[in-house]
């Protein structure tokens, strides 16, 4: 199979953010991991393969060399997308005929990309099992949902630039009148008990269409939440695949990077940190002296240039897809890369015959931010910010590069099976 189309399946497997951990933990485990609790004593040994996930939508990995590590060779990616989240009393009706259901706006999405295209729901359900509380994922997965556009007869000015009011324009149909009440009903069905034991829900739209290869020479690739799932998915297969020594390999997939990453399980907890300080004091290592030998890749989505709109793009800094490794910059530092990370990261690509290209924003452009500077608020250290070109980011459908996600693959297969150590402030080592 090639690797699109297990990108595609990670995807489809993937509709909400627990999902994406889910579908991580399942990949980990077929690998030989093992699931650790937050709330348990850790025993970790040489040659151990653990994972820990937060909330059920964050999850962090990682692998015990044979040797005596020296620190963390560490890539952080997100599960969430924009989505819209499902309101706790979400049935309304319409018009004395329609059933829709009210939402929330998650994270800042293209609206027009989300009508008139089938959609369903996914996240997890709180269900009462006897004195317990458990939280059951939940995906319908059927065509349910529909947000429909306006004819063009009734809004003329439909092609000239239309802004979308979440509290008006984006609420899906859900079924005619008959449908009331049934929501409720529909969730605890897929979690397997009677409405009564529903006791709470986290529960989000999600674009039904599958992921396709397409362009004179299938050069690109469509498929809902590229951001970051290409970025998560590549970031997993590398490091399955990496042969730690003289460092752990540790795999991030964090919730809440669309709405800025402060939660308990986002970039900005303690998550990391908490992790991190854990496995220092079960090895016997300083955690100091282990994160000053340490490095994070922040891997989330760029943007490439647009076939219609070139000019968005910095006229010295354009990126494109299938050129391998975008490497992103910003003297604000919504980008963590610097001289140091990006010599160090650029020279693992090299060493891994992967191509790269550097992006920035226009000067009179603002761009969007990620990870990298919100973890480093926590874990402070050499980071540098990647993604892979991508058009249309935040559309329920992107597009990216055919050959871009193998690239990842390799140049983070060398990063996870490297170890990094620091001479002086100033000066590293990447063996
Ligand atoms: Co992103």
């Amino acid at each position: 199979m090639s690797v699109n189309q297990k990108l595609f399946d990670f995807i489809a497997a993937s509709p909400s953010c627990f999902h994406v951990v889910r579908s991580a933990a399942a990949r980990l485990e077929e690998c030989g991991f093992t699931s650790l609790s937050e709330a348990q004593n850790w025993d970790l040994i040489p040659g151990g393969k653990y994972y820990v996930t937060r909330n059920q939508s964050s999850i962090l990995a990682f692998a015990i060399p044979e040797d005596k590590p020296a620190g963390f060779m560490m890539c952080a990616s997100h599960s969430d997308s924009p989505t819209f989240k499902i309101k706790e009393h979400p049935e309304s009706e319409s018009a004395g005929v329609y059933v829709k259901l009210s939402t929330e706006r998650y994270g800042g999405m293209l609206c027009s990309t989300w009508l008139d295209r089938p959609l369903s729901v996914a996240g997890r359900a709180v269900v009462r099992d006897g004195s317990k509380i458990v939280s059951r994922l939940i995906h319908i997965d059927r065509d349910l949902l529909m947000i429909p556009n306006v004819a063009i007869h009734m809004m003329r000015n439909a092609n000239d630039g239309m802004s979308y009011n979440a509290n008006v324009d984006m609420f899906p149909l859900y079924g005619e009148s008959s449908a009331k009440g049934s929501f409720r009903s529909l969730i605890a069905d897929a979690a397997g008990v009677k409405e009564d034991d529903l006791l709470s829900m986290d529960v989000f739209l999600c674009c039904r269409m599958p992921g396709t290869v397409w362009g004179a020479k299938n050069e690109f690739i469509s498929s809902p939440k590229l951001d970051d799932l290409q970025c998560a998915f590549s970031s997993l297969e590398a490091f399955a695949a990496a042969k730690p020594h003289g460092a752990i390999p540790l795999l991030a997939i964090m919730d809440n990077e669309e709405v800025g990453s402060t939660s308990k399980q986002g970039a900005a907890s303690t998550f990391l940190y908490d992790t991190l300080s854990r496995i220092t004091e079960a090895l016997g290592m300083d955690y100091r002296r282990a994160v000053a030998q340490s490095f994070l890749v922040s891997a989330d989505n760029a943007h490439a240039v647009h076939p219609n709109h070139p000019e968005f793009s910095d006229a010295n800094h354009r990126v494109k897809m299938n050129g391998g490794i975008v490497i992103k910059h910003n003297a604000n530092q919504k980008y963590t890369t610097d001289a140091i990370s990006q010599a160090i990261f650029a020279s693992v690509c090299a060493s891994a015959d992967v191509p790269v290209q550097y992006f920035a924003n226009r000067s009179d452009m603002m761009g969007g931010s990620t990870l990298g500077n919100i973890a480093n608020t926590q874990v402070s250290l050499n980071t540098v910010d990647i993604g892979l070109a991508q058009l249309a980011m935040h559309s329920s459908y992107e597009t990216a590069g055919a050959k871009d996600t193998e690239y990842m693959i390799t140049a983070l297969t060398k990063f996870f099976s490297s170890a990094l150590t620091m001479n002086a402030d100033g000066e590293y080592e990447i063996i």
